[in-house]
């Protein structure tokens, strides 16, 4: 195992109904002013926002809310934001939405108190000295930004269209506020979107060439055993209370690091993922879907064993010790058929991509990315025949 830092200091508020409690959370926290920022509107509709202005206000903290995120979030939103909130005044961010409203958030965060682009942390150009708190008010279980390091944002570079990701100590909130029924209203399209990027947020980790690792191993088995047992009730019956907080709860524990310790982490799959989010506004689960068996075929190679052990331990598929290969790959055909169950896409044609463009994809991938993977470190040629396996999966 190799040494590890940990330390993630998000305060977090499970249950129904805890989001009314935000305004007392943020009082003790002692801040002047707080920017609410939200997503398209799916929380106005549900009457959410209105609950979280309500309870700030009852104990009379100041406030301004914005919405407008859309999902791959841009920076042109974050640039209009950290201009508002400094016109404001706020000292503290409120995220109520999901990866993408929290993403913007932390990218306000930060950009509020830089005198620059904020946009050259996440080219990594310079690194952030300081930042607002964050606080989020969780609606989607996925993307696992309310207890990660990490945001994503997207930015028009040169006519290119770059996703990049900043993790930084900044970017872990101060709180998080986790209500399952909040996660009733989401489409079983979104559903199965977050089920697929929390297992992905696992599997990242799961594939690793560090040695003795077992706890860790066998902590992020029990996170997708758990995933792949409760995503089918939360798909079939959509107000079960107990497996929408399941999955909730396990999509934070998927990426706030405690699967991941301790161990080297591949993270391939996202980078070859978000040029698909980047050129066709994919939804990020979705690409995923299509992206980490394709890259799962052609780096079993480098490990069949370890592919095995996914299987077995995973999807229940019996280890043959003679030929661990066949293992490997009745584990791939095990992943792509509970993708399909989830009704998520397998191939481009099923996300609306071209192999066509997969020149572009690679293109977008180099300008963010300097090296592709760690488990098996990716040559151009690697990620463009791993384009080329999503692209031509016949399912
Ligand atoms: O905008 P609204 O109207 O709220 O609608 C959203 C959006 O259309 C909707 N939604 C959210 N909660 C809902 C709801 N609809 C009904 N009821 C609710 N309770 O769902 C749609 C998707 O929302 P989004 O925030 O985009 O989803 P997600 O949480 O999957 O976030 C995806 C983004 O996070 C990034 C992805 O790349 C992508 O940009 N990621 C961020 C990470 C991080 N910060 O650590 C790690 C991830 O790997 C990922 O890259
Ligand atoms: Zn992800």
């Amino acid at each position: 195992m190799d040494n590890f830092n940990f330390h993630k200091p998000t305060a977090y508020y499970f249950g129904a109904g805890r989001e009314n409690e935000v305004g007392s959370i943020v009082k003790n926290l002692k801040v002047n002013k707080v920017f609410v920022i939200y997503g398209g509107g799916s929380c106005v509709r549900s009457g959410l926002l209105q609950r979280v202005e309500k309870s700030l206000a009852q104990e009379g903290i100041e406030f301004v809310s914005k919405g407008g995120v859309e999902p791959n979030p841009r920076a042109d939103l974050v640039y209009e934001m950290i201009d508002y909130g400094r016109e404001q005044q706020v000292d503290f961010v409120l995220a109520v939405g999901g990866g993408s409203v929290i993403d913007t958030a932390k990218a306000v965060a930060i950009g509020i108190l830089d005198n620059g682009d904020f946009f050259d942390f996440f080219l990594q150009k310079r690194a952030p000295t300081k930042a607002l708190g964050i606080g989020v008010v969780l609606t989607i279980p996925a993307a696992g930004s309310e207890g990660s390091n990490s945001a994503v944002i997207q930015k028009e570079v040169d006519g290119n269209v770059l996703k990049c990701g900043l993790s930084h100590a900044f970017n872990v909130p101060v709180f998080s506020i986790l209500n399952p029924e909040l996660t009733k209203t989401l489409p079983a399209y979104q559903t199965a979107c977050g089920v697929v990027d929390m297992m992905a947020h696992v599997m990242e980790r799961y594939f690793t060439n560090t040695p003795e690792v077992s706890i860790t191993d066998r902590t992020c088995e029990a996170v997708l055993c758990s995933i792949v047992e409760t995503a089918p009730r939360v798909i079939h019956d959509p107000n079960n209370y107990e497996a929408r907080a399941n999955i909730m709860w396990a999509g934070t524990l998927a990426h706030n690091d405690i699967c991941g310790v301790g161990r080297e982490q591949d993270w391939a799959t996202h980078a070859l993922e978000h040029q698909l989010s980047a050129l066709y506004d994919v939804a990020h689960g979705a690409g995923l879907a299509v992206m980490f068996p394709a890259w799962m075929e052609y780096t079993m190679a480098h490990n069949p064993m370890r592919f095995a052990q996914f299987a077995s331990r995973v999807f229940g598929v019996s280890m043959d010790f003679e030929d661990p290969k066949r293992t490997a790959k009745a584990g791939i055909v095990a992943l792509r058929s509970f993708f399909k169950s989830l009704g998520m896409p397998l191939n481009f044609e099923q996300i609306g991509a071209s192999i066509d463009d997969i020149p572009k994809l690679l293109k977008l991938l180099y300008l963010s990315k300097k090296s592709v993977g760690n488990f098996v470190h990716l040559t151009p040629e690697d990620c463009e025949a791993i384009y080329k396996i999503a692209a031509t999966y016949k399912d």
